[in-house]
């Protein structure tokens, strides 16, 4: 099915995980020397592994947006995934909550008032001078699951005041993503700015992170033009490529 121009679409009723699948779609492609994928956005009504960052499960049920995109980047974008991704799905939640203001926990959660309204988890498999890239997205649409794992309560964009159907709130959500994805990606600095206007962090704030080498600590004073957070801890600057605000 072709939903958008030059984008194909999977619609499945249920899957796993939209992002496994699209891993799927990767080898069984990758597999075939003749064959180009073009961009494929891969959406589910349900799924039943999602998978949350850091090793945390998804609850997929019914009445939210679960989808994959799987296209080609080029490697130099490569640090900018998860924020391209994350401004691109909040772009198209604002098209049904346009008073939604600053909602970007670092590098990519949607929160309203520390009550989690969807996630992104990103993923790359470098091929030369570019790479396959699955940007998965999860919004709570029409109800607010459990965030197992996570202590914090959830919203969803029904409890905020979206009055319209999980069918309006998908095709809005969707179309903004395949068209804006690929934009923001082609222009960091401007994706940079757009996403610090977002953020929900502010210059001097105090962040604790979890990163893989242990907690840290600092101030934050914003992105680097590489795409990394930059937090002061004292006179050392720290940059971050992940990890995970608590
Ligand atoms: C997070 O932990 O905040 C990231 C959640 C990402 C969930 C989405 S739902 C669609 C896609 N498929 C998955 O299995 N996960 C992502």
């Amino acid at each position: 099915m072709s939903g958008w121009p030059g984008v194909n679409w999977v619609w499945l009723a249920a899957v796993d995980s939209t992002n496994a699948m699209a891993e799927r779609l990767q080898e069984a492609w990758l597999a075939d020397a003749e064959a180009v994928l073009p961009p494929t956005l891969i959406c589910a009504d349900t799924q039943w592994a999602g998978r949350g960052r850091h090793g945390r499960s998804w609850q997929s049920p019914r009445g939210g947006l679960y989808a994959s995109f799987v296209s080609w980047v080029g490697v130099e974008a490569l640090p900018w995934l998860p924020l391209a991704a994350g401004v691109a799905v909040l772009l198209g939640v604002r098209r049904l909550l346009p008073s939604l203001g600053r909602v970007l926990k670092w590098p990519n959660d949607l929160e309203v008032e520390q009550r989690k309204l969807g996630g992104v988890l990103c993923s790359s498999r470098i091929q030369g001078d570019r790479a396959w890239a699955v940007a998965g997205f999860g919004v709570n649409v029409l109800g607010a699951p459990a965030l197992p794992g996570d202590p914090r309560q959830a919203t969803s964009l029904a409890q905020l005041g979206f009055g319209g159907t999980l069918e309006e709130a998908r095709e809005a959500i969707l179309e903004t993503f395949v068209t804006q994805f690929p934009v923001l990606l082609a222009n960091p600095e401007s994706l940079r700015r757009t996403w610090l206007a977002a953020s929900i962090h502010g210059p001097g704030d105090r962040l604790r992170l979890k990163t893989t080498t242990g907690p840290v600590e600092g101030q934050f004073l914003g992105l680097s033009r590489q795409g990394m957070l930059e937090l002061r801890a004292g006179d050392r600057i720290i940059s971050l490529a992940s990890g995970e605000v608590e």
